[in-house]
């Protein structure tokens, strides 16, 4: 049988309250009894006082203790007044029928357990107490001197009918007391069992809807305690879900809106060649040409993302020198740089070396998107300077070229897949808006970061850094 949470919250509540309730039942009753037991011998050997001053006056009388020495009937007497006077009669040794209060006395109790001693602490009447912790009582005369004794055993019973009445009663109102307090711990911890896992349960139904797909849901956070942290947890979840399930149909809008447009541009050529409306000279199949590079190109970048995505990307890491991949770089694209005028200048300390722990194609790959963006998008007769830094933790290449910038508050989505700044979204001059995405996973696979800002010189500044070999091994 599956036992839910909420069973197993309220058995537990249930029974550590029917264990308690338990206990005080036990130990209250353990306590009354002896403490009202206690109570009752205190309240008999207070009472002796009285019978201590008839045995006194009756000592005084008769001048010594022969008038009781081995007279057991006048003992009996004395006790039997003596109980009766405690119930409200007449204390008087005159006011009985000797023959029937004997036969009434409760041989049993009091009587069994009182005995008269003299002053040196010899038997004279009653019954022998052998008991250590038997209770004297001093009988004074009337000068206050101490004539004999009254020894008497507490009782370790209750024998009084009344007492025992009493008792039960008071033990049957405490098991009352008791099975009521049981009912209402049921009630309660079905409440508190209840309450306690309404945000649970809230939670199981929300983690189904997310697991359904539901990337919208979340939960009222009520409290602030651990359960209202991971009600928190949830919606900061859910929240990342969501934004990854709206970025992830983004993608593949895009991709498909970039792949699109290429496509529909070859299918219209190709089918005018196919109508005749083109002739197929060598300047169209030309066109056609560069426009299957470009899609080409876009296909290739975005496998190469995907891959990266996945882990999936291969990098053959070695210790190389850094400037070496930035020389050939630059050299590769001297060309169209000269092109375009644009002044390209590598600055780093020759006498340094800038050993980085990488993968060569990779950087070569990672500074050709940069040079390309460069020549893309600086105006021609611009500049683009890069140097090199190092410190003992890292080393830094800063990239930085001439005018035109980007407006500061896109800078921030430059790294973003498929992002071009407005400007740049004609086919001609602009690409489809991966390379810089390229970049930053290629850094990053190399424990690096980049970072753009603002260029002194008008245009964009690029800081890439590395992690120094020396410090990786450490
Ligand atoms: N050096 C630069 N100067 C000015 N703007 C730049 C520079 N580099 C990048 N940009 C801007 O950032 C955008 C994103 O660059 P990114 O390299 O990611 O894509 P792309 O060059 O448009 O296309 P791709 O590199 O995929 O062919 C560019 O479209 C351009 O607007
Ligand atoms: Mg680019």
């Amino acid at each position: 049988m599956k036992i839910g949470i909420t069973l197993k919250l309220f058995l537990a509540f249930f029974t550590t309250s029917i264990i308690v309730i338990i206990t005080m039942l036990v130990a209250v009753r353990c306590s009354f009894q002896s403490g009202f037991l206690d109570y009752i011998n205190r309240v008999e050997i207070e009472r002796l006082d009285a019978l201590a001053v008839i045995i006194a006056d009756e000592y005084e009388k008769q001048g010594d203790w022969s008038f009781i020495k081995n007279k057991k009937g006048i003992w009996h007497r004395l006790i039997i007044s003596h109980l009766r006077s405690t119930k409200g009669g007449d204390y008087k040794l005159e006011n009985f029928d000797n023959n029937q209060e004997e036969q009434s006395l409760d041989l049993t109790d009091l009587g069994l357990r009182l005995e008269l001693l003299d002053a040196e602490k010899e038997f004279v009447a009653g019954n022998r107490q052998f008991g250590g912790n038997t209770v004297l009582k001093p009988i004074n005369n009337s000068i206050d001197e101490i004539i004999g004794w009254l020894s008497i055993t507490p009782s370790t019973a209750l024998v009084d009918t009344v007492d025992i009445q009493f008792t039960e009663q008071q033990n049957n109102t405490a098991l009352i007391i008791s099975i009521v307090s049981i009912f209402f711990a049921a009630l309660i911890a079905v409440l508190v069992a209840q309450h306690l896992l309404r945000p649970i349960k809230t939670l199981v139904d929300a983690t189904r809807a997310l697991t359904a797909g539901n990337f919208d849901t979340r939960i009222e956070v009520t409290g602030v305690d651990e359960v209202a942290q991971l009600q928190n947890d949830f919606n900061s979840l859910a929240l990342t879900l969501e934004k990854n399930e709206q970025s992830r149909r983004q993608w593949i809008a895009d991709i498909s809106h970039e792949l699109r447009t290429p496509m529909a541009v070859l299918l219209g050529e190709v089918e005018a060649l196919q109508d005749g409306v083109r002739k197929p000279s060598q300047e169209n199949l030309h066109s056609l040409h560069s426009e299957i590079i470009r899609v080409n190109k876009l296909i290739d970048d975005l496998y190469q993302l995907s891959m990266s995505d996945i882990g999936a990307l291969d990098y053959r890491k070695e210790q190389i020198e850094l400037t070496g991949v930035l020389d050939d770089v630059v050299t590769s694209f001297t060309e169209q740089l000269r092109s375009k005028s644009i002044q390209t200048r590598i600055e780093y300390d020759t006498s340094h070396t800038y050993l980085v722990f990488a993968d060569t194609r990779r950087l070569y790959q990672l500074f050709s998107n940069l040079l390309q963006n460069t020549l893309r998008y600086t105006n021609p007769g611009g500049r683009c300077q890069i140097s090199c830094a190092k410190n003992d933790r890292e080393v830094t290449v800063n990239w930085q070229d001439s005018e035109p910038g980007v407006p500061e508050h896109l800078l921030e989505y430059l790294f973003d897949r498929l992002f071009r700044v407005e400007e740049s979204r004609n086919r001609d001059s602009g690409g489809a808006g991966l390379g810089l995405s390229i970049c930053k996973n290629i850094t990053e696979a190399h424990d690096g970061k980049i970072n753009v800002q603002p260029s002194a010189l008008g245009g964009l500044w690029f800081q890439i850094s590395f992690p120094t070999p020396f410090v990786r091994s450490r």
